[in-house]
């Protein structure tokens, strides 16, 4: 880190450590919301970005450059270290991750190879190579949680029910804990590889475990994720946990978890989520991506609540409570980053005075 203008405002705050002014980003912030996002895919599709390293580091600068926001996320996506395990398929567009031949089975998920990063994901290591040297905000990388890629894996495309995913869960425990482990490990072996790459920070995305209800998330889940944080606990990084979205009742259970960062969706308010994860964890979130619909000002004042209960301590960092969806306006993203950054400025220099 050579550059002296680098910004390391969100990494401070994921230490819970004092700052001048809340870092924000967004996730999914690369994206069709954004015109010239949605040039480069009139010409490549994600997976096609994603193996051309110069123009998937672009595609990350993208927002950067353009929302003032104080963290990258890499471009890439969950599945891509599937393929590595030998899974075969395909993003479709406005559809989501499609697998040719869904795991039904214990034998498929016996063929399940380790994941070999170096080999196989090199383009995607290539990729945080040159951000790190690029950017002057620290780069986040991702990998997909466990429960989150099996549902994809087992029913084969987007579920609302997630049916078959239940269903092997509570018929066949012993292929679904199998495939937990199998997937634990891609999981640590590539959030590894990135870190070692260059990536400041990595956050594990469970998008869709908040469907299980408390119980079930502890005996089939919870197992599995504090085995991957606890892997990685040697890593000098901080490490992010996205349960997802309605994941609110899972909060209290999350207290024995290596991670520094916790994620909320805004079903909860960031006061009732710190009240449920207890003090160790920075919080992170948790403005309804859709209130971007709304107007200007209606958006500020709930990112003004926001703010108020994240700055009551340090360890608070301001992003949605998912991800950016295509519809959204890149003007109101670049207003709200801006006055994100403004009111927090003036909110923390006063309270430093106070004291
Ligand atoms: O945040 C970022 O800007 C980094 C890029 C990123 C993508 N996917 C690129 C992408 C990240 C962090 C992801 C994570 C991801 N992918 C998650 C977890 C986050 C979340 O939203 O909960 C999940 C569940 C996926 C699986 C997936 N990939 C879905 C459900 C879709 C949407 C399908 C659609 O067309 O709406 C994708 C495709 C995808 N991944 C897009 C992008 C920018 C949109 C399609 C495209 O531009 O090609």
């Amino acid at each position: 880190m050579t550059n002296t203008n680098y910004n390391d405002r969100f990494l401070r705050a994921c230490r819970k450590q004092e700052v001048d002014r809340l870092p924000v980003w967004y996730m999914r912030q690369a994206g069709r919301y954004d015109p010239e996002y949605r040039k480069v895919k009139e010409k490549y599709s994600l997976l096609e970005i994603c193996r051309q390293p110069e123009l998937a580091a672009e595609v990350t600068l993208m927002p950067v450059r353009k929302l003032g926001v104080d963290a990258a996320i890499l471009y890439s996506d969950i599945m891509n270290p599937v393929a590595s395990i030998g899974i075969d398929f395909d993003i479709v567009a406005n559809v989501g991750p499609v697998i040719a031949d869904p795991i039904r089975t214990m034998q498929q998920i016996e063929r399940l190879k380790p994941v070999d990063p170096e080999a196989d994901l090199g383009h995607i290591l290539e990729t945080i190579r040159i951000l790190d040297r690029e950017l002057n905000v620290p780069l986040i990388t991702f990998a997909g949680a466990p429960f989150t890629i099996a549902s994809y894996l087992i029913e084969g495309r987007p579920s609302k029910s997630y049916i078959h995913t239940k269903t092997m869960m509570y018929e066949r425990p012993d292929m679904w804990f199998a495939l937990m482990d199998k997937l634990g490990d891609m999981v640590a072996t590539y959030l590894r590889s990135q870190v070692n790459n260059g990536s400041k920070a990595f956050q594990l995305f469970d998008s869709w475990v908040g469907s299980l209800s408390p119980r079930d998330f502890q005996t089939y889940v919870l197992p599995t994720i504090e085995r991957i944080f606890a892997s990685l606990s040697d890593l000098d990084v901080p490490k992010i946990y996205f349960p997802g979205v309605s994941s609110g009742e899972l909060l209290p259970l999350l207290h024995n978890l290596q991670a520094d960062v916790v994620g909320l969706d805004w079903r909860v308010s960031i006061e009732e989520g710190r009240r449920r994860l207890g003090d160790r964890f920075a919080v992170q979130g948790n403005l309804d991506p859709y209130l971007l619909t709304g107007p200007m000002s209606k958006i500020q004042e709930e990112a003004k609540h926001i703010m108020d209960l994240g700055m009551k301590q340090p360890g608070y960092i301001f992003n949605l409570g998912h991800g950016l969806f295509p519809e959204a306006s890149l003007d109101k993203l670049r207003q709200l980053t801006e006055y994100v950054h403004e009111y927090s400025s003036q909110a923390l220099s006063a309270k430093s005075e106070e004291v």
